[in-house]
């Protein structure tokens, strides 16, 4: 691809010049030389779940949805392979990478403006590059909000639709974000006659906009996104802390009496912590505020001896001191209310009223970026802090009942095996609802939401490795479920498609959409069935979930880890001492 070299170089010369002709100041996306060639992305935790970096020739950084226009049409004229990435790039599994190495990086960092807000009609329209912090405080200002949406305002717009992400609620149209979007723009290759590029524009009612709206990057770049709002409202929420036993005949109720109810669950500690969070009268009094601790910039010394601590824990098989560190996390986050103030200062008893756009995300920590030598992210990959693996899957309702029961039976067998998962804070449980995105959720659901040490070794198999890896197979096989696209380990995509019933209709439009398959990768082609397995079958795959283990040799035989049928799950291939 010579070629290509040249025409980049032409291009930011005197075609491209927001190819920008300096590397600009991000970390995931670094290039080697200064005119931004030679390329590696990662995703915002440093690495992605196979461990490889991956490469690419170019990036652009397209500023208005004229300038990504042009980059789309120079890209499908030259037949370069292409992908949008994000200012953090969030997502764990390898999304964000075009496929081979000489593609081209279309970063949306610099096409992040609103475009419009209609306080009228209830809808605001931004670049798909804003992110959720700003769409956030941006609709908060004329009076507006967003009634669900995922926790963590570090996300873009593109990305979060792009992967589904969500909240928590069973209430009107549920809590995926692509739920609310009501339009759409997607910029993707198109032939000579186009001038090699086709901006396409959606509506409500348009049937392909259920294609667009969960897309995993691959039918082209998004360059803006409407979205439905509501009139700001207040919501009171309370955190209500109770034993485990009755959690699986509660999961529904719960789900149905509270709006914006979630669960934290302790199963190794037997507890399980309701969120019981509604919408209240907005005269009702309350300026509450939910900075969310883990999200808060921690500083690096105390990220390091954290981890650290973990370590050893691993290294001895320290079950115990893994339980009594899980207690006080769990403790101490829940007598600090895990972040949240009734005034934007202290707390002082719940329950904690404000507005919707004070409690329903946050992320402090993004503030602290560019020093992280002294405070930063937990999981930033420039100190030595967290380094986790994360499962994350939905349960039709209808079974959530006996999957949990099932994980209960488990901790029965091996009541420590869920401290590791209880250091960082708890499985998460948190509702989502049937989507019409024909990648979205297929039934109303409860998302599991769990995360486990990681080690630097991709030979050193975890603490109680086996209980995860059949939980995280109960899920996948056993109930059917749904992964997160944004999160997971490899395994949780093998065969994903066929639990989409419109997953062939999602391949068709992009098929129209992209028939050079220019925004696919290998990773993308892989997960959508088209081309390759998920599935990386070599000496300790089931290890870094690569694979499931069909032989010893998949897990680390010589470490006492040896591959066998689960306990509870007898269909299970786990590796287990
Ligand atoms: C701390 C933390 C908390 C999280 N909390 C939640 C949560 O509460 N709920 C939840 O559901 N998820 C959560 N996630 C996961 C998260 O939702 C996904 O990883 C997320 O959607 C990624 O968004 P991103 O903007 O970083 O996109 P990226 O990860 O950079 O991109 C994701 C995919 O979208 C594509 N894409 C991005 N922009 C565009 C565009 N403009 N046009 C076309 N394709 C595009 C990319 O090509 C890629 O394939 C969390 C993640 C982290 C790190
Ligand atoms: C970019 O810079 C490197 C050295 O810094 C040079 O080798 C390469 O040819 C340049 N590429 C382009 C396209 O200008
Ligand atoms: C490209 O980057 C790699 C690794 O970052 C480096 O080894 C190589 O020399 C670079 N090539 C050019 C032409 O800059
Ligand atoms: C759990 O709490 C319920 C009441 O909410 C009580 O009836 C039950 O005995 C408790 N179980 C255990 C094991 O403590
Ligand atoms: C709040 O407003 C409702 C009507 O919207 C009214 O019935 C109620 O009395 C008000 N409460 C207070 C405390 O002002």
């Amino acid at each position: 691809m010579g070629m290509l070299g040249f025409y980049l170089r032409l291009d930011c010369l005197f075609v491209l010049s927001f190819l920008v002709c300096s590397t600009p100041r991000e970390d995931h996306i670094r290039c080697s030389s200064s005119n931004n060639t030679n390329c590696t992305i990662e995703n915002a935790y440093g690495i992605f779940p196979d461990r490889t970096a991956c490469k690419a020739r170019g990036v652009a950084y397209p500023t208005t949805e004229e300038e990504l226009v042009s980059t789309v049409a120079y890209g499908t004229k030259y037949k370069i392979p292409m992908k949008a990435a994000t200012r953090y790039a969030h997502s764990i599994p390898k999304l964000a990478c075009p496929r081979g190495e000489e593609g081209l990086i279309i970063s949306t960092k610099n096409l992040n403006r609103v475009v419009q807000i209609n306080v009228e009609e209830l809808t605001m329209t931004v670049e798909s590059g804003a992110t959720l912090r700003q769409v956030i405080s941006e609709a908060a200002k004329v009076g507006l909000a967003l009634p669900y949406a995922p926790y963590w305002w570090g996300l873009t717009i593109g990305g979060l639709v792009g992967t589904g992400a969500h909240g928590s609620t069973l209430w009107g149209k549920g809590s995926s974000v692509h739920d609310y979007v009501v339009g759409l723009r997607l910029v993707s290759p198109g032939g000579p006659e186009d001038g090699h590029v086709k901006v396409r524009s959606f509506g409500e009612g348009d049937k392909d906009i259920n294609a667009a709206k969960v897309s995993l990057g691959v039918l082209g770049v998004i360059s803006q996104v409407t979205l439905n709002l509501q009139p700001m409202f207040k919501r009171s929420i309370t955190y209500l802390s109770k034993n485990d036993s009755d959690l699986g005949d509660q999961v529904l109720k719960f789900g149905k009496q509270h709006e914006f109810a979630d669960i934290l669950w302790y199963p190794s500690q037997h507890k399980a912590v309701y969120r019981v969070d509604d919408r209240v009268s907005s005269n009702t009094s309350g300026n509450g505020l939910y900075d969310f601790l883990p999200f808060r910039a921690t500083t690096s010394l105390a990220l390091e001896l954290i981890r650290t601590a973990e370590e050893n824990q691993e290294s001895k098989s320290d079950a115990d001191g893994k339980c009594s560190g899980a207690k006080l996390v769990t403790s101490g986050l829940l007598s600090s209310a895990y972040g949240l103030t009734n005034n934007g200062m202290i707390f002082t008893g719940y329950p904690v009223i404000g507005y919707q756009n004070r409690l329903q995300a946050s992320g402090t920590c993004l503030d602290n970026l560019q020093d992280s030598r002294i405070t930063a992210c937990a999981w930033d990959s420039r100190i030595k802090g967290e380094f986790f693996h994360q499962t994350t899957f939905s349960i039709s309702l209808s079974v959530a009942k006996s999957f949990i029961q099932d994980v209960q039976k488990l901790v029965e067998i091996e009541p420590k095996s869920l401290c590791g998962v209880e250091i960082y804070n708890g499985i998460l449980m948190r509702y989502v609802t049937a989507s019409t995105a024909y990648l979205g959720k297929q039934e109303d659901a409860i998302d599991f939401d769990i995360t486990y040490y990681r080690s630097k070794d991709p030979m050193t198999p975890r603490l109680h490795e086996g209980i995860l890896e059949e939980i995280e197979q109960l899920a996948l096989f056993k109930y059917r479920a749904l992964p997160h696209w944004g999160k997971n380990r490899n395994i949780a995509f093998a065969g994903v498609m066929k639990k989409y019933k419109n997953g062939k209709e999602f391949l068709r439009v992009k098929e129209v959409y992209d028939p050079m398959g220019l925004f696919s990768s290998e990773w993308s082609d892989q997960v959508l069935g088209i081309k390759g397995e998920v599935n990386l079958v070599m000496e300790g795959c089931a290890l870094e979930g690569l694979c499931i283990c069909s032989e010893d040799i998949h897990c680390a035989p010589s470490k006492g880890y040896f591959c066998r049928p689960g306990k509870v799950f007898r269909d299970a291939r786990v590796c287990t001492p």
